[in-house]
C-alpha cells in the first residue's frame, strides 16, 4: 500500500485529481471506477477545473459508480445519481452513455447486479477505482459482516451509516435502508485503486485499513491484498497510523 499524506482535504483532493488525470492522459477510453459522499467532492472540483482549462478530455471515458441507495428515484436530490450530476458529470465532456450508476428502481434487483458485473465486464474491467471510507471501515456499501458479497449485491445499511448519511436527507426515517454495492470482489478487481479518507472521524478505519487483521469486520482492510492501493489521507486521518 502506497500512504501519502497531505497537510490538508485540499491537497489530498489536488493530488488525487491528478492521478484521475493522469489516468485519462494515458489512457483516454479508460474505465474509472467513482465514489459519491462528501470525500471526492473536492476531486470533482478539481477535475472540473481542470477539464475547463482543458487538461483533461473526458469524451472517452467510461464510468462505474460504486453504489446507489435503493430504492430510489434517479431524480431524488439525494440520489447517486442525482449527486454525480450535479457534482461532476453536468460539468466536464464525459458521453452520457458511457455513465454508469446501479439503477436503485431495479426489478428484479438481481438482474440489476447481475447486468452491472457483465456491464464492467464488457467494458474491460476497471481501470482506476476511486474509493471513500466509512467511519466502520465501510467501502462501496460494504458493510462489516461475517460474509462479504464479492459482486454487486443489494445490501442492509447498518444503523450508523443510515445515521452518518442522515445528514443529507431531512430526518433519519427518510434515509433508504437499503443499497446497491459492487462487492469487495468487483472492487479488488479493479487494476489502481486511491482510497480517500479526510478528518479525524476516519482516522481509527484508516488505522484497521493499514495495520489491522485481514478481517469481515472491516472490508477496507481487504486492500490490503491488492497489488497497487494508493491512499491519500490528510493529518488527521492519519493520525493514529504507527
Ligand atoms: C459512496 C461510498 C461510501 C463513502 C463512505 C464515506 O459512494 O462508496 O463508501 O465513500 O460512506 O462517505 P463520506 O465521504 O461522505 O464520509
Amino acid at each position: 500500500m502506497r500512504i501519502i499524506i497531505g497537510k490538508d482535504y485540499a491537497e489530498i483532493s489536488k493530488k488525487a485529481a491528478l492521478i484521475v488525470a493522469a489516468q485519462v492522459v494515458l489512457k483516454p477510453d479508460c474505465v474509472l471506477g467513482l465514489a459519491t459522499g462528501s470525500t471526492p467532492l473536492g476531486l470533482y472540483r478539481e477535475l472540473i477545473a481542470m477539464y475547463e482549462r482543458g487538461e483533461v478530455d473526458f469524451s472517452k471515458v467510461t464510468t462505474f459508480n460504486l453504489d446507489e441507495y435503493y430504492p430510489i428515484m434517479p431524480d431524488h436530490p439525494q440520489s447517486y445519481h442525482y449527486f454525480m450530476y450535479q457534482n461532476l458529470f453536468n460539468h466536464i465532456n464525459i458521453d452520457p452513455n458511457r455513465i454508469h450508476l446501479p439503477n436503485g428502481m431495479a426489478d428484479p434487483v438481481e438482474e440489476e447486479c447481475n447486468n452491472y458485473e457483465r456491464l464492467i465486464a464488457e467494458a474491460g474491467g476497471i481501470d482506476l477505482q476511486v474509493l471513500g471510507i466509512g467511519v466502520n471501515g465501510h467501502i462501496g456499501f460494504n458493510e462489516p459482516n461475517p460474509g462479504l458479497s464479492s459482486r454487486t449485491h443489494l445490501v442492509d445499511l447498518k444503523q450508523e451509516t443510515i445515521k452518518a448519511n442522515s445528514r443529507f436527507f431531512q430526518s433519519e426515517a427518510e434515509v433508504p435502508r437499503q443499497a446497491l454495492t459492487m462487492g469487495m470482489g468487483t472492487i479488488l478487481k479493479a487494476r489502481r485503486i486511491i482510497l480517500l479518507a479526510s478528518g479525524n472521524s476516519k482516522a481509527e478505519a484508516i488505522k484497521k485499513t493499514v495495520q489491522g487483521m485481514v478481517t469481515t469486520e472491516c472490508p477496507s482492510s481487504f486492500l490490503q491484498t491488492h497489488p497497487d492501493v494508493t491512499l491519500l489521507l490528510d493529518q488527521e486521518a492519519a493520525a493514529l497510523l504507527d
